[in-house]
């Protein structure tokens, strides 16, 4: 497995199948994604992109540190999960952020990925909370030092 930059462009078919089947291309499209300081990892097998994972520059109120990144579209092919490359995304993510002045990763996780998220590190802030169409989620962040 090899893990490598993509564009936004090339996250959209991951993003789709996996997390918004009931929306269209633009769903697919997010907010920063071609802002300066935002980028886009993909885990390749046999040249196939099989995960992907994007990261924003982008601070949330309720954590106290002025410079903070966000993971947001993080998913992986369904024959290719449990395999580890979710967290070989964030693996190579966190030195990047870190040459950012990030001390600080969140993302609002989907209740059903939470066990996933805890066992890369993240903890969670506060209650569950809807986003519509999409489901149950909740604050989860990781400290990188
Ligand atoms: C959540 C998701 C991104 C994980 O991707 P992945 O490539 O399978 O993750 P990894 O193989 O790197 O998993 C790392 C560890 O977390 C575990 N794990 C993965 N998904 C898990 C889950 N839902 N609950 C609990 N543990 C989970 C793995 O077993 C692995 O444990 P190990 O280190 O003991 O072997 C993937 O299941 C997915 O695409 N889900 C659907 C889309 C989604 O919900 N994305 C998150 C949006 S917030």
């Amino acid at each position: 497995m090899e893990v490598l930059r993509i564009k936004a462009i090339d996250t959209y078919t991951i993003r789709y199948k996996m997390l918004r089947p009931n929306g269209t291309l633009e769903d697919c499209m997010f907010q920063g994604d071609h802002d300066e300081l935002t980028f886009h990892l993909g885990a390749f097998v046999d040249k196939k992109l099989v995960s992907v994972a994007s990261f924003y520059f982008e601070k949330h109120p309720l954590f106290e540190q002025a410079y903070q990144y966000r993971l947001r579209g993080m998913a992986t092919l369904p024959e290719y999960q449990g395999q580890g490359h979710s967290s070989a995304l964030l693996r190579t993510a966190f030195p990047v952020i870190k040459q950012n002045q990030c001390p600080i990763l969140w993302c609002n996780a989907r209740e059903k990925a939470m066990g996933y998220y805890i066992k890369v590190g993240f903890k969670a802030t506060g209650e569950l909370f809807t986003i519509q169409n999409i489901g149950k989620h909740i604050l989860m962040s990781v400290n990188i030092d």
